[in-house]
């Protein structure tokens, strides 16, 4: 296969720039033009014949013009003789609607992951899935790392001798246990029932919290609904000092505003999602090596697991 191609979408053409310069190859431009009924033409401005070609797009807010914009960007990639089309998605928003939990709902991380594959994408390559099974909805191959690396370096200097890992929900905790083990710290996890998008309850933790320096971490935070319930029970349970960190920083509906205003040591993301730079109490961690590292070694045909392995 002839040369890498890059091109990056709307949605973070920061993290695209970044990626770009890790790999020393440049980022293609992409023309975007949105007619008067609405609908969005891609026009892909280098040539892609038989070339390996990288679209990347996180889906974050708006989702579903990002979403419809990776579409077209594949749907190009492909109609122009690319030899491959690789869609790198840094956060598959979709993720999050994975089971069929009430009566006659969509279950999008399936739907979205197959029209990918008709768009023409023949691999994907993201980071931190809501769920690890999403990436079996997918019928091409996925490689799908963490960013527990990042996430660990960054607490490795500090003082732990006090620290406790603590997972919002059983259904991280295996994470939250594999991050503690990086750190050599333990780790326990909240009981947390989610009631809507906007409410959730976390009954009790389990694991001990009292007089420790927690650290937080989730896949990802959204309105903070989940860490603003989970900061209540730490208070009540006496734990020292409270850090909070994650891998996609969403932060809907002011969260970062109010997270940092509450009584947090600091707040721990990565560039998955474009987020603000110098915002006080927030340390933005790049996930453009490791991900520029994952493209190299697609296109040379190399082990990607072996990069992440612990
Ligand atoms: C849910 O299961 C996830 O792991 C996160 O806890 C959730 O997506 C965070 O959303 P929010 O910040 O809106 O509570």
């Amino acid at each position: 296969m002839r040369e890498i191609v890059v091109f990056g979408g709307s949605a973070h053409p920061a993290l695209t720039a970044e990626i770009c310069a890790f790999l020393a190859v440049p980022q293609q431009p992409v023309q975007l033009e949105r007619f008067a009924n609405d609908c969005l033409e891609v026009q892909l401005q280098a040539n892609c014949r038989e070339r390996d070609v990288f679209v990347i797009q996180p889906l974050v807010n708006p989702v579903q013009e990002h979403l419809v914009e990776l579409l077209l960007m594949a749907d190009a990639a492909r109609g122009a003789s690319a030899a491959r089309v690789t869609a790198v998605i840094p956060h598959y928003a979709y993720g999050r609607s994975d089971k069929k939990d009430k009566p006659r709902i969509s279950i999008g991380a399936r739907l979205v992951a197959d029209l990918l594959v008709t768009a023409g994408v023949d691999r994907v390559l993201t980071l931190t899935l809501h769920s690890p099974q999403v990436h079996g909805f997918f019928s091409v191959p996925v490689d799908h790392l963490h960013a527990l690396r990042e996430l660990s370096a960054h607490f490795r200097d500090r003082d732990l001798s006090r620290a406790v890992v603590v997972a919002p929900d059983l259904g991280y905790a295996k994470s939250a246990a594999d991050f503690a083990r990086r750190l050599g710290v333990p780790v326990a996890a909240g009981a947390k029932e989610r009631i809507s998008d906007t409410e959730v309850r976390i009954t009790a933790i389990i694991g001990e919290v009292a007089g420790r320096d927690v650290i937080v971490i989730d896949d990802e935070i959204s309105r903070g609904t989940t860490v603003f319930e989970l900061l209540d029970r730490l208070r009540e349970q006496g734990a020292r000092s409270v850090a909070v960190a994650c891998t996609h920083g969403l932060f809907a509906d002011n969260a970062l505003d109010k997270l940092t205003a509450a009584d947090v040591t600091e707040v721990v993301c990565t560039n998955s999602a474009p987020v603000p730079a110098d915002y006080p109490k927030l340390h933005v961690l790049s996930v453009a090596p490791a991900l520029a590292e994952a493209i190299s070694r697609i296109h040379n045909g190399e082990s990607v697991s072996s990069l992440f392995d612990h």
